[in-house]
């Protein structure tokens, strides 16, 4: 929620500034703004909505300088508005913040400046943090910043600038990230590599409650009260190319055509299809002994992450022999969870950065439970707050609405399970070789199953005109329901919900007459002939199926009717024993998210940044 960037060096700052919060704009849309020191002054350029705005002023009203700061805003204090845009100013106009994060006790805070005649002018929460830093200020925005830290409660991540420093921009961080960009003649700050991948891949990702201070040629780190802090650098190998649209029309069209890339390159040198083990020796000695232990596996995550949990659920109890469950991270923590000895989290998060996991994740360490990540960003929080990570090779998703993300990591889950499986002695090495064969096959039926994007964008034509959609899914379809529901609901804001279709009886059939399609995954395997008849009871009350079914499946094509649309996708054998559907989920799921995109896209909705929500949910 919230990107923030900051840029010192010699070249022009505006053109950089604007360019990082283009590369962070999914983090948030609801303003943008700029300021630079210019002259003797601070100058800030600030537009409400989405980033052309701020461009079109900078057109009509050009800023440049050697140093900058630029936010794009996810609101949650003061509606979205010019004056609630950041930048935030102090009193003189001689210092500026951007803010990322809640400052929970800014009404305390307000009231105390108020009553020392401060006049605010905006709605934020974030306004405080320029007054009370300018109240600090006597010639040191480091130790001014320091000091103000100290007083403020919440999460933050800041970036401060002051018209008397014109060499250096000062931030301060707890809970949402900042990264510092090392380049040639010039450092950055930004709330992720993304936004500055087109400068450098070398980064420092910045600790929690210390002062970062960037000069063009220099990065010092401190602590709070003033003692330098070591730090370490970074390379991040992702090939800035791999953030851009690529001819497709958004980002998410693109995501999801690479889904079969993501999850071979996910796959990619952890197998060994000769004596059917995984190798995750890459996490380490420590991360290893941990996973090999478990005798529980917790599942913690939010949104699709969750659902990808759901997924791991099944991998965990029929592969590995190791019972699983999956909790909403915003929730775990309010109900007094137990965590057994043995227990192994899994935390779930694309981002990394999600508040809820985060805070998920302490709450089950803080109860004796050892945590293992799953991300897809490298250095991100969860990767330092875990006892191990396992990486998915999916590369920058920048749709809001996650794809390529999911599908890695359900592979990565998958990867676990084997793994775990035959440690524990659950999965043979004949069974072993089998999964990891069928998962090696993967990516080329993804491959296949993105060919029927053209018959998802003709279904799109009418059903776009649907005010409700009703998905149903047995087993481990079940989860990939939950996901086509979420994936329709968030990009199209048409309402949609995800049901075990044995559970339609008991209530959601009352809903069903010829206005409510209901997509039915039936890929061949366990719930087959139970979830077909599901699909039969919907046709005797009139109502109307989108079936996901194998390809071949003539048996399906005689219960629907002409009215009914099929979408064929590939079968994911496997040859073990009673999980011939488990690797099925992989390519069930590509129709889904096609259909919500053609769906959103006919409705005119913004695809990529569907209204109210952001890429990153760093705030609880
Ligand atoms: O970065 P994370 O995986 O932790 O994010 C979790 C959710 O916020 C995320 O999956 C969200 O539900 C997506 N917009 C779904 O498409």
């Amino acid at each position: 929620m919230c990107g923030i960037v900051g840029y010192v060096g010699p070249r022009d700052a505006t053109p950089i500034l604007v360019d990082g919060l283009r590369r962070l704009e999914y983090r948030g849309y609801d303003s943008a703004g700029v300021a630079v020191i210019a002259g003797n002054g601070i100058e800030r350029r600030r537009a409400p909505g989405k980033l052309r705005n701020l461009e079109a002023v900078l057109e009509t009203s050009p800023v440049s300088g050697h140093i900058g700061v630029g936010h794009t805003r996810w609101a949650t204090h003061g509606r979205p508005s010019e004056e609630n845009a950041h930048p935030h100013s102090d009193v003189s106009g001689r210092l500026v913040v951007v803010h990322n994060g809640i400052i929970e006790n800014y009404l305390e805070l307000k009231e105390r400046l108020v009553a020392q005649g401060v006049v605010f002018e905006t709605e934020t929460d974030t306004e405080v943090v320029a007054h009370l830093v300018a109240s600090y200020y006597e010639g040191s925005l480091e130790q001014a910043t320091a000091r103000a830290a100290g007083e403020l409660r919440g999460i933050y991540s800041l970036v401060l600038m002051h018209a008397g420093e014109p060499d250096r921009l000062v931030a301060t961080r707890l809970g949402p990230p900042l990264v510092v960009g090392i380049g040639e003649d010039a450092h950055f700050f930004a709330s992720d590599v993304q936004a500055l991948l087109a400068h450098t891949r070398r980064f420092v990702f910045i600790p929690e409650r210390t002062i970062a201070v960037i000069q063009a040629g220099s990065l010092r780190i401190v602590d709070a009260q003033g003692k330098p802090e070591p730090f370490r650098e970074e390379t991040i190998l992702w090939d800035p190319v791999q953030a851009e649209k690529g001819g497709y029309r958004h980002f998410m069209l693109k995501e999801i055509h690479e889904q079969p890339r993501a999850v071979r390159d996910t796959l990619l040198g952890r197998m060994s299809l000769d004596t059917g083990d995984v190798h995750l020796e890459e996490m380490g000695p420590q991360a290893l002994a941990v996973i090999e232990k478990a005798e529980r596996i917790q599942f913690l995550a939010c949104g699709t992450s969750w659902h990808a949990g759901l997924v791991g659920q099944f991998f965990m109890e029929q592969l590995a022999g190791v019972p699983a469950s999956t909790d909403y991270a915003s929730e775990f923590r309010y109900r007094d969870p137990v965590v057994s000895k043995g227990t192994l989290v899994v935390a779930i998060s694309q981002s990394g950065e999600t508040a809820d996991t985060l805070a998920a994740m302490r709450e089950a360490r803080s109860r004796g439970a050892s945590v293992l990540a799953i991300t897809n960003v490298a250095g991100s929080q969860v990767t330092r707050e875990a006892d191990g990570a396992l990486l998915t090779h999916a590369g920058p998703e920048i749709g809001v609405a996650s794809t390529k993300a999911f599908t890695a990591q359900v592979a990565a889950i998958a990867l676990l399970a084997v793994f775990l499986g035959r440690r524990k002695g659950a999965l043979s090495a004949a069974a072993g070789r089998n999964l990891l064969a069928s998962l090696a096959r993967v990516p080329q039926l993804m491959d296949h199953a993105l060919s029927c994007a053209g018959l998802v964008e003709e279904m799109s034509r009418s059903l776009f005109k649907a005010t409700d959609f009703l998905f149903l899914g047995r087993g481990v379809q079940y989860p990939i329901a939950l996901e086509g529901a979420l994936k329709l609901k968030e990009i199209s804001y048409i309402h949609a919900e995800g049901y075990p279709a044995g559970e339609m009886k008991h209530g959601p059939i009352a809903l069903i007459d010829e206005s409510l399609p209901v997509v039915a995954l039936i890929p061949r395997g366990r719930g087959y002939d139970k979830i077909l008849s599901n699909v039969q009871e919907v046709k005797a009350r009139g109502g109307r199926v989108v079936a996901v079914i194998n390809v071949g499946d003539d048996h399906v094509r005689k219960v629907l009717g002409k009215d009914d649309w099929i979408i064929e996708v590939p079968g994911v054998e496997v040859d073990v024993l009673g999980v011939s559907e488990i690797f099925s989920p992989f390519v069930t799921v590509i129709p889904l998210q096609l259909l919500a995109y053609h769906v959103a896209l006919r409705a005119g909705r913004d695809v990529d940044q569907p209204r109210n929500l952001a890429k990153s949910v760093t705030v609880e």
